[in-house]
């Protein structure tokens, strides 16, 4: 049975010129102990599908539709007395630009120790700081840094604190939302080999969110690309990457030197995001899809299973091995 499990989901923003369905019909199911990465670039609604979770979207963000279940409660229905038992205690979140959420004024030790005494108030405050410490260690920061304030830190220790802020109360699973952006490449490999502890140690399940395809199929073990507010393709990442069946992970594997070998054969996709405010009534990726046809156009593809384990929004989906291997020769628009 899956630990958390979102469906149907649909997220909108209400702005001056109209709303904005930033995230669209999204399903997705993350098992106990494992990690489920989520692909997509700037604008595609990860961060929103992130905060949708947490129920931490901002005033004019809300749920329109949709289900979150977490064990066996519906997190979109779930009380804020509710949501505060259950934060830091079942379900973490590291946010995006996490490095400006820690507290200024306050030490590391008092911002790990507070999610402590306000679950638990029976620990006493020596078993609060050794709790701290003992899960600094686990991050690899040194705990006699303990008594620093956030100015005092790198950028690669303050990240280091929230992670361990993440993993105080031992939840079932964390949402870590671009966890590894702005790190230099080598604390970048320890926190992504510390992630895999973590699932495996502490039977932690994670969601990890990154626009970095190379991070996220080193980790995870299933992956959900999204495109214009919605999933388009969702697998085992080593399949998705290896044999990517829809056409916008076909672009993106294709764009991407990192797993690439020759740097000549990388096809431009253009970076432009479908507009959200009024989308297209088909799928959302047909404007730059080299292998559009009518119904593209017209209704959007049912998001099915087309090999065991994976899903895609498709029409086309059971020709991916022949779009493969044209994605060389056909013209990719980037507009
Ligand atoms: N508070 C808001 N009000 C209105 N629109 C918003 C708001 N927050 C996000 N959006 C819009 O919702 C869409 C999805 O944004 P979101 O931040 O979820 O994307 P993302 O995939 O996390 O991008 P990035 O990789 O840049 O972090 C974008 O079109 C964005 O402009
Ligand atoms: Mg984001």
């Amino acid at each position: 049975m899956s630990l958390l499990s979102v469906r149907d989901l649909h997220v909108e923003y209400a702005t001056a010129d109209g709303p904005v369905g930033a995230v669209d019909d999204v399903s997705l199911e993350i098992e106990p102990e494992s990690i489920v990465g989520i692909l997509g670039e700037s604008g595609c609604g990860k961060s929103t599908l992130a905060k949708a979770i947490m129920r931490s979207l901002p005033d004019n963000g809300s749920i329109q539709q949709g289900e979150i279940q977490l064990h066996d409660e519906d997190l979109s229905e779930m009380s804020e007395s509710r949501l505060r038992e259950i934060r830091w205690e079942t379900i973490a979140y590291i946010p995006q630009s996490a490095m400006g959420s820690l507290d200024s004024v306050y030490t590391i030790r008092e911002q790990l120790t507070e999610a402590i005494h306000a679950h638990r108030t029976e620990t006493t405050k020596t078993e609060a700081i050794d709790r701290a410490k003992e899960v600094l260690r686990t991050v690899g920061m040194d705990p006699s840094r303990i008594e620093d304030y956030p100015h005092q830190l790198s950028g690669g220790m303050r990240q280091r604190v929230l992670l361990a802020m993440a993993l105080i109360l031992e939840p079932d699973i964390v949402i870590a939302d671009e966890p590894t952006t702005g790190l230099d490449a080598l604390i970048r490999d320890k926190v992504l080999s510390d992630l895999e502890t973590y699932r495996d140690e502490f039977g932690i399940s994670l969601v990890f969110v990154s626009h970095d395809i190379a991070d996220l199929v080193e980790t995870s073990d299933r992956l959900a690309v999204m495109y214009g507010g919605k999933i388009v393709e969702q697998g085992p990442s080593r399949e998705v990457i290896d044999e990517p069946i829809h056409p916008y992970t076909i672009g993106l594997k294709n764009s991407l030197p990192e797993i690439h070998s020759t740097p000549e054969d990388l096809i431009a996709m253009g970076m432009n995001p479908p507009n959200l405010r009024d989308p297209p009534n088909g799928c959302r990726f047909v404007e730059k899809c080299p292998y559009e046809t009518e119904e593209c156009r017209t209704t959007h593809p049912e998001f099915r299973e087309v090999r065991p384990g994976t899903r895609t929004a498709c029409y086309r989906a059971d020709e991916a091995d022949h779009l493969r291997s044209q994605a060389k020769e056909v013209t990719w628009s980037d507009e």
